[in-house]
């Protein structure tokens, strides 16, 4: 099995040389068809193909420069993490893949705006950004697909966040893991609409990591997903492509759903829901027996998105009056 220092450092030059800073932003992204269970734990090379939608302005934004002091420094929202944190431990390690034994002395200060840790997705456009900005601030000049593959190690579902829109994780098949990772889908879809409607935004209990080796390695459920996923991506594109928000929502409801089955058929179980998940999925599905077109899902935490188009707004606005909704489409 290849290690991830392995396959980057075939992309990089014998000596990185960098620049005083650099910065970039990545958008998180919400799977409408989930990543979740791993062929091999150290690439995070999937089981299955996954499809999401980028969302715009929410995301990461991460600025790399020079250390002064010498030493690494690692802050987040403007706070310094400290060195053993799993939080500064895990980006640094990530630049450790870069500058080998290098000493390129790093502060890593980057900002989330959207919950860190809550299932909002922060750890896929946590580790585009990083990777974007590594590749300016090293002058790697990588392409966008090489790029995508580093996300990946970093965070499965990074991959995912270096494309805007909608987009598609290819699983791959390749040892080295260099053909998984995310290919931007031409569709646009303006009228689209994702509802955030958060209901816990503190730092989950179990992290997606651990959520889903445990899910892996104890749920009999688990067999039947990936028949689930492929089926589930075939239905997604079809709906992409006729912009059926019925057929997009619907599948991608239940792909949520079974992806929580197989979290609940775990040893010991893993519900990430809360009482007041529970809450708004009955809500949205009130709505719909009043003839809203509203379709939920939901990743490892208990926070809630909806997807719908523009002209449902109002009325579920109504009913989620503090809901952020993002336009993935708008110029
Ligand atoms: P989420 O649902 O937010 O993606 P995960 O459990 O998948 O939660 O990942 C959270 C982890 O992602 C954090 O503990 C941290 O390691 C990483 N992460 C989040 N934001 C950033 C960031 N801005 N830069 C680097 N890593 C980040
Ligand atoms: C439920 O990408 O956060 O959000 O690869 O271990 O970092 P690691 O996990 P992560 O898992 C995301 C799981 C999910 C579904 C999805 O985004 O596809
Ligand atoms: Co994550």
């Amino acid at each position: 099995m290849l290690s991830k220092a392995e396959v980057v450092a075939r992309y990089l030059p014998e000596t990185l040389q960098v620049k005083p800073s650099a910065e970039a932003f990545a958008p998180s992204n919400i799977a409408l068809c989930k990543y979740w269970g791993k062929r091999d734990n150290a690439l995070n090379l999937p089981v299955n193909s996954s499809l999401s939608i980028s969302l715009g302005h929410l995301g990461t934004h991460t600025r790399l420069a020079l250390s002064d002091s010498g030493e690494d420094k690692v802050l987040l929202n403007g706070k310094e993490q400290a060195l053993d944190s799993p939080f500064a431990a895990k980006a640094i390690a990530f630049w450790d893949l870069f500058r080998r034994d290098q000493i390129l002395p790093i502060e890593i200060n980057t900002t989330n705006n959207i919950p860190t840790a809550a299932g909002l997705a922060s750890s896929a456009s946590g580790f585009a950004a990083l990777t974007k900005a590594i590749n300016e601030f090293a002058n790697l000049n990588l392409p966008i697909d090489v790029l995508s593959a580093f996300a990946r190690m970093g965070s499965g579902s990074a991959c995912r966040s270096l494309f805007d829109g909608f987009v598609e994780w290819e699983m791959g098949q390749l040892e080295d893991g260099m053909d998984s990772h995310g290919i931007a889908l031409e569709a646009s879809w303006p009228d689209l609409r994702v509802g955030l409607v958060k209901v816990e935004t503190g730092e989950k209990a179990v992290d997606s990591r651990s959520g889903m080796k445990r899910t892996v390695e104890t749920a009999h459920l688990y067999q039947s997903w990936p028949m689930q996923a492929a089926m589930d991506i075939q239905k997604l594109r079809q709906a992409i492509a006729d912009k059926d928000i019925d057929a997009l929502g619907m599948t991608a409801e239940h792909n949520a759903m079974s992806m929580h089955a197989t979290m609940i058929a775990s040893w010991p179980p893993l519900l990430y829901w809360q009482p007041a998940s529970v809450a708004v999925m009955q809500n949205v599905w009130g709505l719909r027996e009043q003839g809203v077109s509203v379709y939920l899902t939901m990743d490892a935490g208990p926070n809630i998105k909806l997807l719908f188009e523009a002209d449902q707004e109002a009325a579920i606005k109504a009913v989620f009056n503090d809901m952020e909704v993002v336009a993935p489409f708008a110029s």
